[in-house]
């Protein structure tokens, strides 16, 4: 666990983060999602991967949505800015908890959102809290997928959504390292799709879709790693990973072309 938080944290992110905007000339008192959304929407296919999953989510104003393993936040204040609804994030590691609450209110959404820190096996929450669920590639660090989808199960009312966006383990061979969610196998813990398959049957989740975006993944990475070469944006995942963000970019795009990884989201109902 402490492995997982040291691999992410880093200190004073969201002073890192100000003065990245700063220097881009960007006024901190007039801030937007979109002027964090390079940052802060920390997995592929950024907000727009976010968004194809909310919609499958049957959300609403009145909605109460659980995120976890929700970093920086980004993906929370989509969904409370998008829907107008209620989004409780929980993280394993602290920077992130603190930086979410802080980028929350420079762009005005500190009502809708709130972030506690946890671990997304051992949800602080009772049963049936929430009308919705997600998670967005965390469970690569988790050992203990049964017990984080059984969590899901059990926070959920019946019937409510659970969305799932993940890295999954590809039938080309093992990961190249070094990659976004760890510099070295002993915190990656890779499903493979019919594996994941099984863990939310397991966890007594009806399956309503699964959806294989590997390809378009692909072609976005490749995008960005050329738009960080060309033009790089005020902020990057370079301010909380460091200068080993480069390899890790390459990497993801052999990954993904090798087929060592996959992209898949997968939607249920409790
Ligand atoms: C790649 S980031 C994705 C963050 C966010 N979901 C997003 O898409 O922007 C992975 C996150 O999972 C969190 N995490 C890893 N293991 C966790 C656990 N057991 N419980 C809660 N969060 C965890 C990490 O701290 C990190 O913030």
């Amino acid at each position: 666990m402490d492995a997982v938080a040291d691999h992410y944290g880093g200190d004073s992110l969201a002073q890192k983060l100000a003065e990245g905007l700063r220097k881009a000339g960007k006024d901190m008192d007039r801030l937007t999602t979109g002027d964090l959304a390079t940052v802060d929407e920390f997995h592929i296919r950024g907000r727009k991967a976010t968004l194809e999953l909310a919609q499958e989510l049957k959300l609403s104003a009145a909605s109460h949505v659980l995120d976890m393993g929700s970093g920086l936040g980004g993906p929370a204040r989509t969904l409370a800015e998008t829907f107008g609804c209620h989004v409780t994030g929980i993280d394993l590691t602290p920077a992130f908890c603190e930086a979410a609450t802080t980028l929350s209110a420079w762009v005005g959404l500190s009502n809708r959102v709130d972030f506690r820190q946890g671990d997304a096996t051992r949800l602080p929450f009772d049963a049936a809290a929430f009308d919705a669920a997600m998670t967005i590639h965390v469970a690569m660090n988790i050992a203990a997928k049964d017990r984080m989808y059984a969590e899901a199960k059990r926070v959920l009312k019946p019937g409510g959504r659970f969305g799932i966006y993940d890295v999954l383990q590809g039938e080309g061979g093992e990961v190249h390292f070094p990659v976004p969610w760890a510099r070295e196998p002993s915190i990656s813990h890779l499903a493979t799709p019919d594996e994941m398959v099984a863990l939310l049957k397991d966890a007594g989740f009806t399956l309503v879709q699964v959806e294989d975006s590997t390809e378009t993944s692909q072609q976005w990475f490749e995008a960005m790693a050329a738009r960080m070469q060309a033009a790089p944006p005020p902020v990057t995942f370079e301010a909380f990973l460091g200068g080993d963000f480069s390899a890790m970019a390459r990497n993801q795009v052999a990954n993904l072309k090798e087929r060592r990884i996959r992209t898949v989201r997968f939607v249920c109902e409790a």
